[in-house]
């Protein structure tokens, strides 16, 4: 596939598809697409931009890049309590990174459209009966008598993003982002002590600082990092969605064609007739582990779109691949636009990080870095390995911070499953899926982990970074953890 080659919202139907869904009826399904056609936008590509604009400022190691949530969410998840609370978790986690490094932190949640899953096998056995596999509330259902996709489910995932995206946009600019209220996002969900209290203490520290900041008439700080004016990041805070762009039918058809130039696009060559193209159910989306063929119809579809855009890296990814496709997905080498969502497991890493970090940089491609220390390390467990997870989890992760801070000075970021996911596996998703939700236990992980990761960038800012990382981060967070009561 040449990047020259004519792209269109639809060109990728003529490429072969990984992960297709078949629906019975497809009168039903174009429907249900004509529909969604004529659907206002759930994002605009103004905010979009601003984003790839701020995902430029990561890669140049200016911000860092926050990008959590669930693994999957429901329709049933739709709820108040269960958005606020992620929310909360986003912001509390985001205060602790800026504590610690001194840094803007882009976040992008996993929320408002990730309702897709990619499978390993497209059916399932439960007891005797062979039914086809759970695919996530967009194309299916749950309950084993109801998974023939059924299109309606598209339109009802247009409508859930929608009001999910209303409700996060509600709490972010009534003050609930506010820093002056941090104490309102989350410590219900944090029975640790120990965790209390160095939430607390950023807390009250924070507080001088922004009392001091007003007595002094310079609380309009973090201007530089806002484009565009009008925020200032204590009161309100930028906050962008994400999903894995799986559905291409979907994501089609929030497709949106825009004159260039209109929204501060750089031009390429064409006249003024030409558009540009927008994916307008998120600000950005990905492709999973699964689907990045690169003569397949997920890279033919992302190629065209101007969203920042992720790209799932393991360890089946060779290091040519991984250059000609950032060659075929980001020809003019644009800022911002790749971010690489690295998931090779923990006992991997050390195997393949070096060689596809030294094979993007000698392509000259810039392109951001994100560990996904979930995806990598799915095992099924007995409840008795639950700690061993949180270890592998937390071991990819200091193991891509040492090895980007080594190896390179392109920023290191983080990409979380929280929320009702943190301890599932992809096999167990139609099992467990409702039993798994204990968001009280993986709240208080998740912020253990920005705790470790905000520590390590305070050391290394004061440029004291821990030489023998991995084991001595892990060390650390153990005997932090034992000593607290969960
Ligand atoms: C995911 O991020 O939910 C996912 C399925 O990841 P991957 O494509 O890396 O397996
Ligand atoms: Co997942």
């Amino acid at each position: 596939m040449a990047a020259s080659e004519p792209w269109s919202p639809s060109s990728w139907k003529s490429k072969s598809i990984a992960q297709d869904v078949e629906y019975p009826d497809p009168q039903h399904l174009s429907k249900v697409l004509s529909k969604i056609e004529t659907l206002p936008p759930l994002v605009t590509p103004s905010e979009i931009e601003r984003l790839k604009y701020q995902l430029g400022l990561v890669q140049r190691n200016e911000a860092f890049l926050l990008h959590a949530g669930d693994c999957a969410e429901s329709f049933d998840a739709c709820t108040h309590e269960n958005i606020s609370a992620k929310i909360g978790l986003i912001l509390s986690f985001s205060l602790i990174l800026i504590w610690g490094a001194r840094l803007p932190v882009v976040r992008i949640g996993r929320i408002a459209g990730q309702y897709a899953k990619p499978r390993s096998s497209p059916k399932e056995k439960i007891g005797d009966r062979e039914v086809l596999s759970f695919r996530g509330d967009n194309v299916n259902g749950l309950d084993p008598n109801d998974r023939t996709p059924d299109p309606e489910r598209l339109l009802r995932a247009y409508f859930h993003s929608a009001t999910t995206l209303n409700h996060v946009r509600g709490l972010l600019t009534s003050g609930f982002a506010s820093l002056h209220h941090p104490r309102d996002w989350s410590l219900n969900h944090v029975r640790s002590p120990s965790l209390r209290k160095e939430f607390e203490h950023i807390v009250e520290g924070l507080s001088d600082a922004l009392e001091f900041s007003r007595t002094i008439g310079a609380d309009a700080g973090g201007a530089s990092f806002e484009r565009g004016g009008g925020r200032g990041t204590v009161g309100e805070v930028d906050f962008y969605t994400s999903h894995e762009g799986l559905m291409l039918e979907y994501e089609q058809a929030l497709t949106r064609a825009v004159p260039v130039g209109s929204v501060g696009q750089r031009k390429t060559e064409g006249g003024s007739e030409e558009k540009a193209f927008y994916n307008t159910s998120a600000h950005f989306i990905w492709i999973g582990d699964r689907t990045r063929q690169l003569t397949g119809a997920h890279v033919e579809y992302f190629r065209g779109i101007r969203n920042p855009i992720g790209i799932k890296v393991g360890p089946s990814m060779a290091n040519d691949e991984l250059v000609r496709l950032l060659d075929i997905v980001n020809p003019l080498k644009e800022a911002g636009r790749v971010t690489l969502i690295t998931r090779y497991g923990a006992g991997k890493i050390d195997a393949y990080l070096a060689g596809h970090i030294a094979a993007v940089q000698a392509s000259g491609h810039g392109v951001v870095w994100i560990c996904d220390p979930m995806h990598g390390n799915t095992q099924t467990s007995s409840s008795g390995l639950k700690t061993r997870h949180f270890g592998t989890i937390i071991s990819e992760l200091t193991a891509s911070s040492e090895f980007t801070g080594e190896l390179n000075d392109e920023g290191f970021s983080v990409t979380e499953c929280v929320g009702g996911s943190m301890e599932l596996g992809e096999e167990d998703l139609p099992m467990r899926y409702q039993s798994f939700c204990d968001p009280r236990l993986n709240f208080e992980q998740s912020l253990d982990v920005a705790f470790l990761i905000s520590n390590y960038m305070k050391k290394e800012r004061r440029g004291a970074a821990p030489a023998a990382g991995t084991d001595v981060l892990y060390k650390e967070l153990s005997r932090q953890s034992s000593q607290d009561d969960h």
